[in-house]
């Protein structure tokens, strides 16, 4: 799915992450269109002799790494030295990710990553975070957690998909609530509230976890590290 700023903008990025890999490196593979330009590079690195695993994050992610041609393995078997993921919004470090329902499951790999480095063009900086947080909810849960999200003041909507009929359902078999809290104050505090609802599998907000961030302008790439 597109979002955000210009191709070339993400495709900067997301190259310049991509040759932060190092030789014999478990990397973490992003979901996005961001994320997605540093796969298709470490595929031509790996072509080009690059020693790597890939862990996806998702079917999209596994896809293009196995168009790419990068060998993948598991968090059973191996530990990610880095990974490499987009973000809707970027603010002070923290993310609000998971526009394309992938949040779950970047979560698990980018925590578990030594290093993360998050790739995005500039329209998704600022100085707040407050586009709606995705929660993740097991189907039979939806409106439990609807419910508790408006006790937190927020305006929970069902994400509905596009070329199909009725809800997204995520890799994971679940539904996606777009929950819109305007400008969060305490992203910590929130993100704590949204993980101790029953039901919740994971939502999009991610605290402390971004090593570095990429930014792709017009003319260069540049790196914030929070
Ligand atoms: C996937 O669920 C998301 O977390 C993406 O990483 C995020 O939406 C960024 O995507 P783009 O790079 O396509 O903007």
């Amino acid at each position: 799915m597109k979002r955000g700023g210009s191709d070339e903008q993400k495709r900067r990025a997301g190259e310049a992450a991509a040759d932060a890999v190092d030789d014999g490196q478990v990397v973490g593979l992003g979901t996005g269109s961001t994320a997605a330009h540093a796969i298709r590079a470490l595929g031509r690195a790996v072509d080009s002799g690059l020693d790597i695993e890939g862990v996806p994050t998702s079917y999209q992610s596994r896809e293009l790494a196995r168009d790419a041609g990068i060998p993948l393995t598991t968090l059973d078997e191996a530990t990610p030295d880095i990974a490499i993921d987009g973000a809707d919004q970027v603010a002070d470090g923290d993310l609000i990710k998971g526009g394309g329902a992938a949040h779950a499951r970047e979560k698990l790999v980018d925590a578990a990553a030594d290093r993360l480095l998050v790739v995005a063009d500039d329209s998704k900086l600022a100085d707040r975070l407050s586009v709606p947080v995705p929660v993740e909810v097991m189907p039979d849960a939806r409106e439990p957690v609807a419910a508790r999200v408006r006790e937190l003041e927020g305006d929970p909507e069902l994400r509905a998909a596009e070329r199909k009929d009725g809800p997204v359902v995520t890799d994971n078999g679940n539904l996606v609530l777009d929950c819109d809290f305007g400008e969060v104050d305490d992203p910590g505090r929130l993100a704590a509230d949204l993980s101790a609802i029953p039901g919740v599998l994971e939502h999009g907000l991610f605290v402390d976890l971004a090593d570095a961030i990429y930014v792709g302008t017009d003319e260069d790439v540049t790196v914030r590290e929070p």
